[in-house]
């Protein structure tokens, strides 16, 4: 009912059942945010990327004219979100294919799944935690034994952790003699890595040196996600994940820079984003195991540089202007609370460190976790995720480039693209033109949209049945029953009828979103071909290439070469190996060796511009078509093509 005291409006929106009241004239994107319904909004409420579309089922909004909707839909009640103003009590559907859970599920991540139980157990490193505790039985003072009670801790401590120097905070000094003695002397030291140094965070009664865990985070820009583990032991315990709640200020870094930078209290708003999913993340964990606060001792963080000036409240504004330099590449340790994260009041945060501004603490954790620089022979790491970075290097040398790949593989830039989540098709298999063979959908649920692997193979299996040609132009020739002219009068091909669909509608991929896809794919193969050429190197060189990426379940090795994505390597050289960057965060956690390591990974690795090297637009343009202009380059691509073709004649 219409508040007219405070002139407000509620707006209602289901299926969640969540209520919000707004003043008149909010659009319908800000109440949502608001009402912590989380909504597709790629280009952060700009009316550009059609993503935030929401039914009016009762009230009236004003809304702006838009492409992205057709008359049909807007008759139905379709509106832009972010367009719609709200002008009365509003009861607002978000159809599935804009919506954004909160929580994306465990089992919905096998590449983590994979990640923790594949890289974590191979490359497992003697447990050393970056945050240690002992359980001390301290000798009481005496005429003869008088040492400060400071000092008398300081000596057990050492004899108990081997480390000599430490540093402590005044509050924990002051309470200390009553402490000890009301401990009768038998007390538990935290002792935190501060470089040379050693910090005493915390002293407690009794032995709770059994109790000390950290949460290793993934600050991505799609999805943030955090894994428990016992530092005790050095074991996951499990692992949670949700939508980076900034992504209602933006899809990208570039959007949200300018929303930081622009809006009144944007950068607190992103900051607040951030930290508020970690704690979101860190709680489910807690009630999960039956946690308190106090039993997590301490945070790593991996992320790209803007994801990582974010969680530090850093304004990362001049990453986006030339000659695109970052605050700060290395942070040091900083006090948990200080940012607003909730664990232990002393715990500390130790983030790893990014290379350079377009290549972060992410692939530097990536590279740890795989081990690329220790390798012996020559290795590419390729992490595709809202970018596409490419390392190449061994234990002599590694090089870093970014490319400009956007999103378009984590299925959010493309019409019924969506992120991996349930009822995302992400694995297909084309029969002939007009049948589809075989698909899959996360949580076995009726398909709603697809995600960045399903993506894959769908391009794959439409080249090998000549549905597309090497240019990505969809057949429109071939009288196949799914390729059609869309309503925005462009060829499209229909993946799911809506009779088989779980949002009543085709699913369909448009020849804008596969334009899209193939200039993806081109900059992501292209940079790694450029790497190469700058360093004297061919493909042909690379014996090991291990592809990360959080970007759906385990990708068709086999599809991303066929599309030209990979390298036509043999596949015993490929790995997928999942989300390696919460990986290499929960090996600093553990290891304080390994959290040295990284620092040393990102020192060695060089940053390549890739937009200063001549070769590089010749190469991409080259690269840009399905699987490249030189198909010679796709020696087994060439025969599956030929396979797919005569079967298609058959
Ligand atoms: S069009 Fe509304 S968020 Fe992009």
């Amino acid at each position: 009912m219409r508040n007219d005291m405070a002139k407000t409006y509620t707006v209602l929106f289901t299926p969640e059942q969540v209520e919000v009241q707004v003043e008149p004239g909010t659009t319908i994107l800000a109440a949502a945010a608001k009402a912590g319904v989380f909504m597709n909004s790629l280009c952060g409420g700009d009316g550009v990327c059609g993503k935030c579309r929401v039914i009016i089922r009762l009230g009236e909004a004003q809304g702006g004219t838009t492409n992205h909707l057709t008359r049909k839909e807007i008759q139905q009640g379709y509106i832009l979100a972010c367009e719609g103003q709200v002008m009365s009590d509003l009861v607002v559907e978000v159809p599935p294919e804009s919506q954004l859970r909160s929580a994306v599920k465990t089992e919905e991540h096998p590449a983590e799944q994979f990640s923790e139980t594949f890289l974590m157990r191979r490359y497992t490193p003697a447990l050393n935690p970056l945050v240690r505790k002992a359980y001390l039985e301290i000798p009481p003072p005496s005429l003869e034994n008088n040492l400060a009670d400071l000092e008398r801790l300081e000596y057990a401590l050492s004899k108990a952790l081997g480390t000599r120097e430490f540093q402590m905070g005044l509050k924990i000094t002051q309470r200390l003699p009553e402490l000890l003695r009301g401990a009768d002397w038998k007390v538990t030291a935290t002792s935190a890595y501060r470089g040379s140094l050693s910090e005493i965070t915390e002293v407690e009664t009794g032995d709770t040196s059994r109790c000390n865990l950290a949460v290793a985070v993934d600050v991505g820009t799609t999805t943030v996600m955090a894994q428990l583990i016992d530092l005790t032991t050095g074991r996951a315990m499990g692992v949670a994940s949700r939508y980076n709640s900034q992504i209602r200020c933006g899809g990208d870094v570039i959007r949200r820079i300018i929303f930081a930078s622009g809006e009144k209290e944007g950068l607190r708003t992103l900051q607040q984003a951030v930290v508020g999913d970690i704690n979101s993340l860190i709680q489910e964990l807690q009630q999960k195991f039956r946690l308190g606060c106090a039993d997590i001792t301490m945070v790593t963080a991996a992320g790209n540089t803007t994801m990582l000036h974010f969680l530090l409240g850093i304004l990362p504004n001049y990453i986006r202007k030339e000659p695109y330099i970052g605050a700060v590449y290395c942070p040091p340790a900083f006090r948990a609370a200080e940012a607003g994260i909730k664990i232990n009041a002393r715990g500390l945060v130790y983030s790893l460190p990014c290379v350079s501004s377009f290549v972060g603490a992410d692939i530097t954790a990536g590279i740890l976790a795989v081990e690329m620089h220790k390798a012996e022979e020559l290795t590419m790491f390729v992490d595709i995720g809202t970018n596409g970075e490419v390392v190449i290097g061994n234990k002599e040398f590694m090089v870093a480039a970014s490319a400009s790949a956007g999103p378009a593989f984590e299925g959010t830039d493309s019409r019924d693209g969506m992120r991996a989540s349930s009822g995302a098709i992400n694995h297909l298999q084309i029969y002939n033109k007009d049948r589809l063979m075989s698909f899959s959908t996360i949580g076995d649920q009726e398909p709603v949209g697809i995600c960045g692997t399903g993506y894959i193979d769908l391009l794959a299996e439409l080249l090998k049945t000549g549905l597309i040609d090497k240019r990505g132009k969809l057949n429109t020739g071939c009288g196949s029953k799914r390729i059609r002219t869309g309503e925005e009068g462009q060829p499209e091909y229909v993946v799911i009828w809506a009779r088989d669909s779980g949002r009543g509608k085709d699913v369909v991929i448009t020849q804008a979103d596969i334009a899209n896809m193939l200039r993806a794919k081109g900059a992501i193969y292209s940079a790694a071909q450029v790497l190469l050429r700058s360093l004297g190197f061919s493909f042909r060189d690379v014996k090991r290439v291990m592809v990360a990426g959080g970007f759906g379940t385990s990708l068709s090795l086999e599809s991303a070469v066929t599309i030209g994505l990979l390298a036509d390597l043999p596949r015993e050289r490929m790995q997928f190996v999942g989300n390696a960057s919460i990986t290499g965060a929960g090996l600093a956690a553990i290891s304080r060796e390994k959290y040295v390591e990284a620092r040393e990974i990102a020192k060695a690795m060089t940053y390549f511009e890739l937009s200063t090297d001549p070769y590089f637009m010749g190469e991409l343009v080259s690269a840009c078509f399905f699987p490249h202009t030189d198909i010679q380059r796709f020696p087994s691509v060439m025969g599956v093509l030929a396979k797919g073709r005569s079967k298609q004649e058959g």
